[in-house]
């Protein structure tokens, strides 16, 4: 990354988030920040981490901490890896490439979502660490199968299939903020919106010498890549159901993990359907 993160003043999570709400547009740091309807499965999900306590042993002796461990056959100097956050080149110029790096610095594995700014080789390309390419059925069977194909060209270490996203997410905070009145890139409905970019200059000139608006250069469709302004209708029409596991099984040969399970019985099924690991 350009800067390192002051000490002084960052010493947890929390102050990342706070950090990130002032360099981020409303609109974008809501993206990251929020979730459906009333966002009581966010809260929930964060809230239950609160119920977990170590009970640590006393009196031995740890000279060294060993934090390595193996994951899908890759080594990883920590024992989790980067999950696929989707439109990362929006909080960060190429930010794709930006946080696979970090991650590879750090000695574990990024994980390439379908919806990203950058192209699966150039990620692979700007870390030292595994990558990870997460799978959507955006624009169909094809479209998917040359995003897999170039996953296994570059070297990807693992296919993520994700199954949750049947339908797309509520989430009230893009109403507010005008998502949808921005993504026509018409003065008149983006008017009232614009002024969270205005507020925000350094995010802004970052944004505009990146290019601008992203497309998504890992959905090749047959009249370029796909819009930015296209996802939520694309990933409507994307589901994937345990047939597609059958055709994904057979084009991807390397370790496969289904993500997004919420029940123990699709996790066997996913197990049965031929997944080496899943995500719930
Ligand atoms: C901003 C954002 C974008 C995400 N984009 C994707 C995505 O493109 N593909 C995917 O499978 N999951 C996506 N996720 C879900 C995450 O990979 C992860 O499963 C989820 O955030 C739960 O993990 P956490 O509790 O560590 O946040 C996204 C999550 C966030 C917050």
């Amino acid at each position: 990354m350009a800067h390192a993160v002051d000490s002084s003043s960052v010493v947890n999570i929390a102050d990342l988030r706070r950090l990130a709400q002032r360099r981020l547009p409303r609109v974008v740091f809501d993206y990251i920040d929020g979730g459906a309807d009333a966002e009581v499965t966010l809260r929930e999900n964060c809230r239950v981490f609160d119920d977990v306590l170590f009970r640590p042993k006393n009196a031995v002796s740890t000279p060294v901490c060993d934090l390595r461990t193996t994951v899908l056959g890759q080594h990883l100097a920590l024992p989790f890896a980067l999950a696929p956050v989707g439109s990362s080149r929006m909080f960060y110029p190429k930010g794709e490439i930006a946080a696979a790096g970090a991650a590879g610095a750090a000695g574990t594995a990024y994980t390439l979502s379908t919806l990203s700014g950058c192209l699966v080789s150039e990620v692979k390309a700007g870390t030292t660490g595994p990558v990870w390419y997460q799978v959507y059925l955006v624009g169909g069977r094809d479209i998917a199968t040359a995003g897999i194909e170039r996953a296994k060209g570059c070297g990807c270490g693992a296919l993520v299939v994700t199954i949750d996203t049947a339908v797309a997410g509520l989430r009230e905070r893009d109403f507010l903020n005008g998502t949808k009145e921005l993504l026509t890139r018409r003065i008149g409905p983006m008017l009232p919106y614009v002024h969270q970019f205005l507020a925000r200059p350094s995010w802004l000139l970052g944004f505009l010498g990146d290019g601008g608006l992203m497309n998504f250069p890992n959905v090749v469709l047959p009249d370029g890549p796909m819009q930015y302004a296209d996802v939520g209708a694309a990933l409507e029409k994307s589901t994937v159901c345990w047939d597609d596991l059958k055709w994904i099984r057979d084009l991807w040969k390397g370790p496969l993990v289904i993500k997004g399970l919420l029940i123990g019985d699709d996790a066997k099924r996913a197990v049965d359907e031929g997944a080496d690991a899943v995500v719930v």
